[in-house]
């Protein structure tokens, strides 16, 4: 089976390339490298002994992607492709609906016009937005949004659904991430953002390795039991193995289905910095801020569809995220 994978030089594409290969799917990577480097090609084949199919496109360019789907028959798209900072989409809002929306829906004409028909998205949880109650579960209306990047979101998922009711023998799998963190376990692929890095793990790596002077935790007064926010943080290699089920799923249902993946579980960011600083043996320099504009004080998943439906669930603690996120940190930056 061949494998489109959108976004594949990326953090959570490069993981799931990996993956794919060691469970001898056929690869075809489409990414611009706009937020990723053309090494990790050569660090996929480095951990699995094969070089995937890579093409530096915009998945927006329709033209670029009937080329692909003409020099390889795709089976099966998985699209990660997309911009991903919750706070750059508040000031650059049409540079991510232009982005995201329009390489989705120029990669489902390709796909229409090649009759391929298994489509996986990388969704997110923030699709639940802030009025649900945690744990949040599939059925609750996705239909709110706190900021363009989870707009951009909720509007595929719109999209992908109208386009499955529109078209029965489609297959939509809308796997809605919570916080993946943690690396490769060779130390090879991590999430290695490009300038000062929007999310908490990175961020924490950056001032372990004495790249960055400090961390600070955005508000202690939370509604929650250390005061810090807290998240169902996952590892991307658990993340990884449930795009495998989900592509497994696919090839024998057809509609649209939201799937959480998620551990299940709240850990607060202070419980993570400490985990960090205990299994890497590392002191951390943080300190305590104000909140930040647009954050929850706490949510995590209702994780028992992924179980029923794929028969997945994450098997990684927050102990191996912490070790394996380092591991990759000093490798690149050290
Ligand atoms: N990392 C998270 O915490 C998280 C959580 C929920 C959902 N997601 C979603 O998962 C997907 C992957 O996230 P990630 O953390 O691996 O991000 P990432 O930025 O590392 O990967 C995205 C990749 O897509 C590429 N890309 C962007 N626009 C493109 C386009 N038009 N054409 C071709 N390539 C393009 C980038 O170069 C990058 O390699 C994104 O859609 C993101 O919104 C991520």
């Amino acid at each position: 089976m061949k494998v489109l994978v959108t976004g594949g030089a990326g953090y959570i594409g490069s993981h799931t390339v990996v993956e794919l290969i060691n469970a001898e799917y056929s690869v075809v990577i489409a990414d611009d490298l706009s937020n990723a480097r053309h090494e990790v090609i050569d660090r996929v084949q480095a951990i699995t002994g094969t070089r995937p199919l890579f093409y530096q496109i915009n998945c927006a360019d329709k033209r670029e992607l009937q080329t692909v789907f003409t020099r390889n028959e795709i089976d099966a798209v998985i699209h990660f492709a997309g911009f991903k900072a919750v706070g750059e989409s508040v000031h650059k809002p049409l540079q991510y609906y232009r982005n995201n929306l329009d390489s989705t829906m120029t990669l489902l004409e390709v796909m229409e016009e090649f009759g391929c028909k298994k489509f996986i998205f990388s969704s997110s949880a923030t699709v639940y937005g802030p009025e649900n109650p945690h744990p949040y579960k599939e059925e609750m209306p996705a239909i709110q949004s706190s900021s363009p990047y989870g707009w951009t979101k909720v509007m595929i998922e719109r999209i992908l659904t109208d386009y499955t009711t529109a078209h029965p023998d489609f297959c939509a799998v809308l796997l809605r991430y919570f916080n993946p963190i943690g690396a490769h376990e060779s130390g090879l692929l991590g999430d290695d953002p490009n300038g000062i890095p929007n999310n908490l793990m990175p961020y924490i790596a950056r001032v372990a390795a004495g790249q960055l002077e400090k961390l600070t935790i955005f508000g202690g007064d939370y509604p929650t039991p250390d005061g810090t926010c807290q998240r169902d943080y996952l590892h991307v290699v658990d993340l990884a193995v449930g795009h495998l089920k989900a592509l497994e799923y696919a090839k024998s249902h057809v509609g649209v289905e939201a799937i959480n993946l998620g551990t299940g579980n709240g850990v607060s960011v202070f419980e993570l910095v400490q985990a960090f600083e205990k299994v890497n043996n590392i002191k951390l320099n943080y300190i305590i801020g104000p909140r930040r504009d647009g954050d929850l004080p706490a949510f995590w998943a209702d994780a028992t569809k992924a179980k029923a439906l794929l028969g997945w669930e994450a098997t990684h603690t927050i102990e191996d995220m912490c070790e394996s996120a380092w591991g990759f940190a000093k490798n690149t930056s050290l």
